[in-house]
């Protein structure tokens, strides 16, 4: 995480190793922004990255690989700087279950380090499909590749999913503190890698007009929104298992929540993040399985047309059960128990297969207290809303009510916007260079700490267990394209409101 006042240095000398390198994840978005942090002369000269897949390839082979993903997401690449990252290039070969491989993996890595200076230091990467993040950390820990001697340091990063429900997280996290501190694991939400989610913080905390406002005395409520275009692609056998509320909400949706809704930090040291962002976490008031069928509305895309094309329903998509009960879009209504929130609903939605791609957080304000205006024809004026737009139209954009010029008192909603894009320009990123760089240096505060990860499994488990007790039997129940199934907006019309239409 960024500090105001330190401009970013070149992170010390590491070696990165990535399980399941032969992945999409690797070649789309970890390379590039190793690029990316290499141009911006942030990379170490002494760095060095290998990679363990399960199938056979030579280096040569892996780094040909690395740079098609390089020509295919950077436009115009450095023809040095991809030289540099991929003379530094290793692989290795091998079940990850295996302990030979660990063996060879020390070996590479004690060459790495007389032969790019990369000094002992080893950020292990876990890419891998879930199932293997016990096995792999474990025996990374018992072939002593874990253990951090003479100033050196080894950490591994585990990418999503972190358990499927409160027990996996649980025993998941027994197995990897057996041989790790936590200290040295880092859970990645690539959510919070966005450049707009970090803004979150500072647009809160550094600006003195904000916060004075940002509670129950003036806000009304908060919809949080992650609407996605795309539907499952080819994830199908690993959907099916995960559904939305799994794969989005309680991980990117509850961190976004929980940056709205957190007590100022008393730094921005990693500790002192994570504890609000706990906090509130721990503040969400628990949904009672009676209340699940109420305070949550569960969907799945059936057939639609976007743009002119035809779109399949979920159904119908590889891999996936002719008959599947799997959600793809979730809203809920969660309350905090604070002083700060008591009363104001936390709207939260996500969906595959919607009108269009947007996350965007929106603050409404409660309404003028009195008015003024009633007797001119504009009885209802809209209230304040302060949204944050988190892509892909990333700024910010607060609306208020103001007159439109004429002889009758007549009042137009109005906006005034801040856009990224126009003010800072575009710069090529994939989301992870923050992520990578923080994890060198050694800064945990965008990572997920382990109660954050366990209570959030907490929040959902009820709705997890009433979902799997009482399959519905409307699936499919919204069309692609459409802004999702009709109960979601009853949800919202029970309590007088209606979900915003990203734009
Ligand atoms: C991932 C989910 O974590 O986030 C995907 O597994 C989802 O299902 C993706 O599509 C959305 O990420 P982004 O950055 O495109 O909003």
């Amino acid at each position: 995480m960024p500090h105001q006042d330190s401009a970013p240095r070149q992170v010390g000398s590491c070696a990165m190793v990535i399980f399941g390198a032969g992945g999409d994840l690797t070649k789309r978005k970890l390379v590039p922004a190793l690029y990316h942090l290499a141009k911006g002369g942030l990379l170490s000269d002494s760095f060095a990255i290998v990679g363990l897949a399960r199938s056979d390839r030579s280096n040569e082979a892996f780094r040909d690989q690395l740079h098609e993903g390089i020509r295919q997401h950077i436009s115009e690449p450095d023809q040095s700087i991809v030289d540099r990252i991929l003379s530094n290039t290793y692989y290795i070969a091998g079940d990850y279950r295996d302990v030979g491989i660990y063996q060879k993996l020390r070996q590479k890595l004690t060459e790495t380090d007389s032969r790019h200076a990369t000094n002992g230091n080893y950020l292990f990467y876990l890419a891998t499909p879930p199932s293997f993040f016990g096995t792999t950390v474990n025996l990374l820990g018992q072939s002593g590749l874990l253990a951090e001697e003479d100033g050196r340091w080894r950490r591994v990063v585990v990418e999503k999913p972190f358990g499927r429900d409160i027990d996996s997280a649980r025993s998941l996290n027994l197995e990897l503190r057996k041989v790790a501190d936590e200290r040295q694991i880092y859970r990645i939400d690539h959510y919070l890698g966005k450049e707009t989610v970090q803004n979150i913080l500072v647009f809160r905390f550094s600006n003195g007009i904000f916060e004075p406002i940002w509670n129950r005395r003036y806000i009304d409520h908060v919809q949080i929104t992650v609407a996605e275009s795309l539907g499952v692609e080819h994830r199908g056998t690993y959907y099916e298992e995960a559904g939305a509320l799994r794969d989005m909400v309680s991980n990117h949706l509850f961190q976004l929540m929980a940056l709205t809704a957190m007590e100022p930090p008393v730094s921005f040291e990693a500790e002192a993040v994570r504890d609000e962002k706990g906090k509130v976490l721990d503040a969400i008031q628990p949904i009672l399985p009676e209340q699940v069928l109420t305070r949550t509305v569960r969907g799945q895309y059936g057939r639609g047309t976007v743009g002119g094309n035809k779109l399949r329903a979920y159904r119908s998509e590889p891999k996936i059960a002719a008959d599947s009960s799997a959600e793809t879009y979730v809203a809920l209504k969660l309350l905090i128990d604070n002083w700060r929130w008591a009363g104001v609903p936390f709207y939260l939605r996500t969906g595959k297969r919607l009108v269009r791609r947007a996350t965007e957080i929106s603050i409404q304000f409660k309404r003028a207290p009195f008015m003024m205006f009633r007797d001119t024809g504009v009885g209802e004026l809209d209230p304040n809303r302060l949204v944050l737009r988190i892509q892909p139209k990333e700024g910010i954009s607060l609306s208020f009510g103001a007159k439109v010029p004429g002889p009758t008192s007549k009042i137009g909603q109005v906006d005034m916007d801040f856009s990224y894009a126009e003010h800072f320009g575009n710069a090529p990123r994939t989301g992870y260079e923050t992520l990578l760089y923080d994890c060198m240096k050694g800064d945990a505060t965008l990572f997920q700490r382990v109660d954050n990860v366990e209570t959030s499994w907490q929040i959902v488990a009820p709705i997890l267990d009433v979902w799997k007790a009482l399959p519905t039997r409307e699936f499919p129940n919204y069309a692609s394209g459409s802004w999702g199934p009709a109960d979601a907006d009853e949800l919202m019309a029970r309590d007088g409101r209606r979900w915003r239409r990203p734009e």
